[in-house]
This record gives structure tokens, sequence and C-alpha cells, in this order.
């Protein structure tokens, strides 16, 4: 089952490449108020330091990021790669298969020093959302390869805010709404809300849209942030335990690292170590730390994803099927006096269509779903 994340992903880069959006594709979507901690959440999932985050607004444009995962090659001991395997690292720090990121819009080029990926979703936002506070609708796609991460997809979002600032357009409110809902209302969109713990849950935004479009809850995972933040004497362990706002997914709990760490250049690890530790040895969460921090969270979101695809798959196989179908006639009825190039598209639109289609047939029959052909 786990291969087909990587189908799904493919199917994506098939339908960006070709500029259009057929398929509404299984995805996680961060929802929040500004500030709240998304993309902070997001760098915890990838293990990488890449988004601009901060204070204020940061995030200002849709990133659809998609994390790809690569087995790592077996090292025969530490730091030096199997004998068996082609070609041989040359310093011992260097890893088997290096994480690399790429962007949809430079696709000649591969990044593997993340801070510059960082400068680049920078310049890139500042390109079509203007270098002051105002949002741009238009996404920036990246994709992570890396042995490090689970196989998932996922949309960091501007913050939902409730006022203006600096040279934002009055109605910003609305605006970074109306971009959420963009999101959200798709019914393949897994919604990730995330809630600091130090705001009254009531007051979460994130949770009264995301009850909006899902009012069941069936595709609503929460998410707390600034757990470090409470005040002295109160926990969200009540809130954790789903007694404090209903949610059928749950809440999961995490700690990311604070403004004073971004500045002192805390390594990831050391956060995610310092997280870890945090759950296990606190008097309140030790009971629950097995299902607390960005590890469990990861855990989950996978799980959620895949399910969601297995739900969805009888659908997406009829539309990618119609697709073919589709564009068979198409190219049939271009006959010989027609342009080489529309007949290359389609042709490469079929060829992608059918090998995905046989391939998402394989990861189907390899995992005994019961869908019918
Ligand atoms: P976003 O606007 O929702 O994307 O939020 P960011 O991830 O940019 O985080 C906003 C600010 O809150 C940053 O200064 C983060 O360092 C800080 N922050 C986020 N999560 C936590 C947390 O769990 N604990 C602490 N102490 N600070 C956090
Ligand atoms: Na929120
Ligand atoms: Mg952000």
């Amino acid at each position: 089952m786990d291969d087909l994340i990587p189908t799904v992903n493919r199917l994506q880069d098939v339908f960006n490449t070709i500029g259009q959006d057929h398929i509404d594709l299984p995805q996680i979507v961060v929802v929040g108020s500004q500030s709240s901690g998304k993309s902070s959440v997001l760098e915890n999932l990838v293990g990488r330091d890449f988004l601009p985050r901060g204070t204020g607004i940061v995030t200002r444009r849709p990133l659809v990021l998609q994390l790809v995962n690569v087995p790592r090659r077996k090292l025969s001991r530490r730091g030096r790669a199997d004998p068996s395997s082609e070609t041989e690292p040359t310093g011992a720090e260097q890893e088997p298969f290096p994480e690399r990121a790429q962007f949809l819009h430079l696709p000649d080029r591969q990044f593997s020093d993340f801070s510059e990926v960082r400068q680049e979703i920078q310049r890139e936002t500042e390109r079509l959302a203007g270098p002051n506070k105002g949002i741009c609708r238009t996404p920036i796609h990246l994709k992570i390869t890396s042995p490090n991460v689970l196989n998932l997809t996922l949309v960091d979002l501007p913050g939902l805010t409730k006022l203006p600032v600096g040279d934002q357009p009055t109605d910003i409110e609305q605006q970074t709404r109306d971009l959420v809902m963009e999101y959200i209302t798709k019914p393949n969109s897994i919604i990730l809300s995330v809630s600091p713990a130090n705001v009254d849950l009531v007051n979460s935004e994130s949770l009264k849209l995301a009850r909006e479009v899902d009012a069941d809850g069936k595709r609503t995972l929460g998410v707390i942030t600034k757990i470090d933040l409470m005040d002295q004497g109160t926990n969200a362990l009540d809130t954790l335990n789903g007694r404090v706002f209903p949610l059928r997914l749950g809440f999961v709990g995490v700690i990311n690292r604070s403004q004073q760490d971004t500045i002192a250049n805390k390594p990831i690890q050391e956060a995610l170590k310092f997280e870890k530790e945090y759950f296990q040895t606190h008097p309140v969460y030790r009971a629950i730390a097995t299902r607390c921090g960005t590890a469990h969270l990861a855990k989950i979101l996978n799980q959620l994803l895949m399910s969601h695809i297995r739900d969805k798959l009888p659908d997406i196989k009829t539309k990618i099927n119609g697709l073919i179908s589709q564009t068979e006639q198409e190219l049939m009825s271009y006959g010989s006096s027609s342009l080489s190039g529309t007949i290359n598209t389609s042709s490469l639109l079929l060829r992608l269509l059918t090998q995905f289609a046989n391939q998402f047939n394989a990861s189907i029959e390899g995992n005994g779903s019961d869908m019918q052909a």
C-alpha cells in the first residue's frame, strides 16, 4: 500500500508538467491562524530547515510540498557504503542518498543546500506576492526527496488573520479565508488544523473553518503547538484527550522551536530530541507520550493519507480511465493534418496516464484491496 503515495505523486507530476489539474489528489493541508506554528510543524515533519518562519506574515503563497521517500543505501560500517554498491561516497560524512529539493518553477536546478531552498521560497514569494505583506493564490511547488521522510504531500498556507497589518489590503481576512477554503473544501484534502496551546481552542479559526467543510470530522486532524508556552499550572491534557473540542481523529500535541531557538540557530534534530524528552519526562504528558510529538504526527498522517487514498481509489481509477479514452479519441481525431506539437503533448499524456494506470493497478493488487476493476 505504501507505494501508492509515490504513485499518486507521479500522477501529480504528470498534471503539473502538463499544466492541468484533472484529478483532485489527496493531500494534507496545514491550516491555522497566523504564527500558530504551521511552518514550524512542517519543518519538523521534514526534519530540515527550509521554510521561512517567524513572527508576522511569513507564508504568503501556498506551498505544495511533496515528500518522497527513497530507501537508504545499506551501510556495511558507519559512514562507509556497502562494497557491493556502485559508487563509493568520497568522505565519511557524506550521506549515501543526499536529500534533494526541486522547484517546479526551476526544473533544471537541484538543491542540496536547504538554506538556498528557503531563499528561493522567499524570492519566489516576493516575485508574485510583492515585497510587502500581501498574499498571492498561486502556489509554489517544491519536491523533497530523502531517506528521512515519509511519503506525504503537504500544503503550507498563509495564516488566517483578522486585522490587516502594514500595506495589507483591508479585505485580508476574507482573502486568507477564501484561499484556505479553496484548499480544505476539496473532499480529498486531509485538514491539519494547527492551534497554539496558549490560546483558547474555542477561538480557533482553523477548527471553525474545518468544521464548515468537514462536519463529520472525517478528515480533520488537530495539532496543538506551543505546549511549552502554557501558563504555569495549566496543561493541554484535556484538549489532547478530546475533552475540550470533539474531533473524531483527535489532537496531537507538539513542541516546535521558539523564536529564540530560531535566532540561536538551534538545529532541528536537537529540537526533536528536546520535544521527545519533554513529553516522556513531563509529569502530566508522560502517560500519553507515545501519542504526542512530531514523530507520532508523521506516522498518523502517513496512515491517514494511505487510508484516504484507499477510499478514493475507485473514484481516481474511473477518472483516469475516462481521461485515457478521452485522450485516445483526441489523438485519433487529429489525423495526419494537425500540428505535431499537439499530437506530441497528447501522446505524452496518454503514455504517462497508461503507465500510471498500470502502476496504480499493480499497487492496488499488491495490497489486496477489494476494489472492483
Ligand atoms: P506560522 O505563521 O503558523 O507558519 O508559524 P511559524 O511556524 O512561523 O511560527 C511562529 C512563531 O512561533 C515562530 O517564532 C516560532 O519559533 C514560534 N513557535 C512555533 N511553534 C512553537 C512551539 O511549539 N513552541 C514555541 N516556544 N514557539 C513556537
Ligand atoms: Na488556529
Ligand atoms: Mg508560515
